[in-house]
Parts: structure tokens; C-alpha cells; sequence
């Protein structure tokens, strides 16, 4: 998995030194994570006001917005740390936009200080993610 990994942060440092466009590369990143992993559901939801949007995603239809605080998208969001969820039905609050999600991980991208928006994973096996899982793509957001 480390493997992996180094892979797709060496492609997307080579994605972001020659494209500027925020949109283009999550839509880019969402891609080449889903398709490497094989996972349920790989996007972004970007920071609008008090909520967050949908941004770029591989996988199903998805809800649109998040509210501050709110799910483990909206939680990752206020605490500013990225969530591991080994079995969604344990994290109170969590919003299922597909009932197949069996766990999740949420990372928070940043701007200098604030939160500009999350990159959101779901999978439909429980404790799918660790915090192996969270470095990296701690690593592959701060490209971004
Ligand atoms: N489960 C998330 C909502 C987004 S979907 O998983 C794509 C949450 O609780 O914030």
C-alpha cells in the first residue's frame, strides 16, 4: 500500500506542477485514488459559507451539501483532523448518502489556516482505513 501510495503523490506533484486549476486536479486526484484502490465512493466537498459543496468524485450519486459540523464530513471540517471511521454505524451523526458505506475516512485540506475543503473516502468494508491510510493522503491534499 506505502507503494501505492508514493506512486500517486509523485503523479499528483507532477499534476499540480503543470495545471493551477483547483477543480481540475481534485477531479484528477479523486480519479486516480478510486482507481488505484478500488474503493466505494472517492471525492471532494469544497467550503461554501457554512457548508460544504460537492466537488469532484468517482462513485455514485452523493448529497450535495454538508453543513458545518455536521457528519464526518462537516466533523472533520470543525475539529480540522482527519477522521478514521472503522464502522460508520458507530459515528454518531453520520450521513449516509449510500447505504452500502460500511466505513470512511475524512481529511481536510487547508489554505494557509483555513479549511478550504475535504477529500472524502468511503468503503463498503469496515475498517478499511488507517492511519497509514491518513498520512498519505494528508501528504496528497497539501499538494493540492
Ligand atoms: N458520509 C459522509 C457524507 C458524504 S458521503 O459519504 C459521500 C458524512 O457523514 O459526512
Amino acid at each position: 500500500m506505502e507503494e501505492k501510495y508514493k506512486l500517486i503523490y509523485q503523479k499528483v506533484e507532477a499534476m499540480v506542477s503543470e495545471e493551477s486549476d483547483p477543480i481540475a486536479n481534485m477531479a484528477n486526484v479523486s480519479a486516480l485514488l478510486h482507481e488505484t484502490f478500488g474503493w466505494w465512493w472517492t471525492g471532494f466537498y469544497r467550503v461554501d459559507g457554512e457548508s460544504l459543496v460537492l466537488g469532484p468524485f468517482q462513485g455514485p450519486v452523493a448529497c450535495t451539501r454538508i453543513p458545518y459540523g455536521r457528519g464526518v464530513c462537516g466533523t472533520a471540517w470543525k475539529l480540522r483532523e482527519t477522521i478514521v471511521v472503522p464502522d460508520v454505524e458507530q459515528f454518531p451523526g453520520h450521513i449516509a448518502c449510500s447505504s452500502l458505506s460500511r466505513s470512511e475516512i475524512v481529511v481536510p485540506i487547508f489554505k494557509g489556516d483555513a479549511v478550504v475543503g475535504v477529500l472524502d473516502i468511503d468503503s463498503k468494508e469496515l475498517s478499511a482505513f488507517d492511519r497509514t491510510d491518513a498520512f498519505w493522503l494528508e501528504k496528497i491534499v497539501a499538494l493540492l
